[in-house]
């Protein structure tokens, strides 16, 4: 049988979980990549297993480490030598007001948004490249006009979205290599937003509502379908106005 392999980088909760639970229906196995969320992880493995056997693995890495990598593709290698889909979707996210940034800010936003889906694809290329593959790369809508007190985490994101434009062209015609960049899709869990303060965000958006983790999976599925897309950067944002 021609099975083939998605990994998706925080895929245990949110966006991620929804992902792996997408690219599973579609038949793919997941290899599904969680740091903090292992009791999460390990359900949805246990569950997708018994769906269909032998196909979710999961593995714990810490992209604030440098052995994070070794120990993604340590895992990987167990399972296959090809690789049809990254999902780089793990990301930090927090605002840094100029006047208190820190270098240690900047290495946590810069790690998980950029450093580490980096490296990923450099050691996962061979595996791709086996697959004739592609990488999908989670941006944010909000970081091409900037994002005042999160300049931090925008430029980390801004660098993304260049490299995968150019690795778009140095990895192809084996490898494609695309962006999604979601707008407003699920409100972030530690913050306490007002109704006030949602309105104000919705206000901004043409379709006039908070987006679906399945509208962000969905563009996925989509990208690793279209052979002829490559180097671009889709905003999954509702019709985000940009003031
Ligand atoms: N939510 C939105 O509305 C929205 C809007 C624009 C862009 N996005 C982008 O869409 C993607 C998914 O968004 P989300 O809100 O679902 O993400 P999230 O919940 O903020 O984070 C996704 C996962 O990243 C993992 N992660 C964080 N720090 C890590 C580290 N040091 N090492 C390894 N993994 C780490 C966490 O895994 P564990 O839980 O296992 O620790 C977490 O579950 C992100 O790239 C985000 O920037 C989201």
């Amino acid at each position: 049988m021609n099975e083939k392999f998605a990994l998706i980088t925080g895929g245990a909760k949110r966006i991620g979980e929804t992902t792996s639970r997408y690219l599973h229906e579609k038949g793919f196995n997941i290899i599904l990549h969680y740091n903090n969320s292992e009791a999460e992880a390990e359900n949805i493995g246990e569950e997708l297993n018994r769906i269909r056997k032998n196909s979710c693995s999961t593995v714990k890495a810490n992209f604030n480490s440098e052995a994070s990598i070794n120990k993604v593709v340590a895992k990987l290698n167990q399972i296959t030598k090809s690789l049809d889909v990254l999902v780089n979707n793990a990301s930090s996210f927090y605002s840094t007001p100029i006047d208190k940034a820190s270098l240690k800010e900047w290495k946590d936003l810069t790690d998980t948004n950029v450093t580490t889906p980096l490296f990923l694809i450099q050691a996962l290329a061979p595996h791709l490249k086996e697959a004739k593959g592609c990488v999908v790369n989670i941006s944010d809508t909000l970081v091409k006009n900037g994002i005042k007190e999160y300049s931090l985490y925008s430029g980390a994101k801004s660098a993304l979205e260049s490299i995968t434009k150019s690795l778009a062209k140095e990895l192809a015609p084996e490898v494609r290599i695309n962006g999604i960049a979601p707008g407003a899709i699920l409100w972030q869990d530690d913050k306490d937003l007002s109704d006030e303060e949602k309105s104000s965000v919705l206000n901004k958006v043409a379709l006039g509502r908070i987006g679906r983790p399945e509208d962000v999976a969905s563009t996925i599925f989509f990208l690793t379908q279209s052979k002829y897309i490559t180097g671009q950067i889709i905003n999954v944002d509702g019709g985000r106005f940009s003031f």
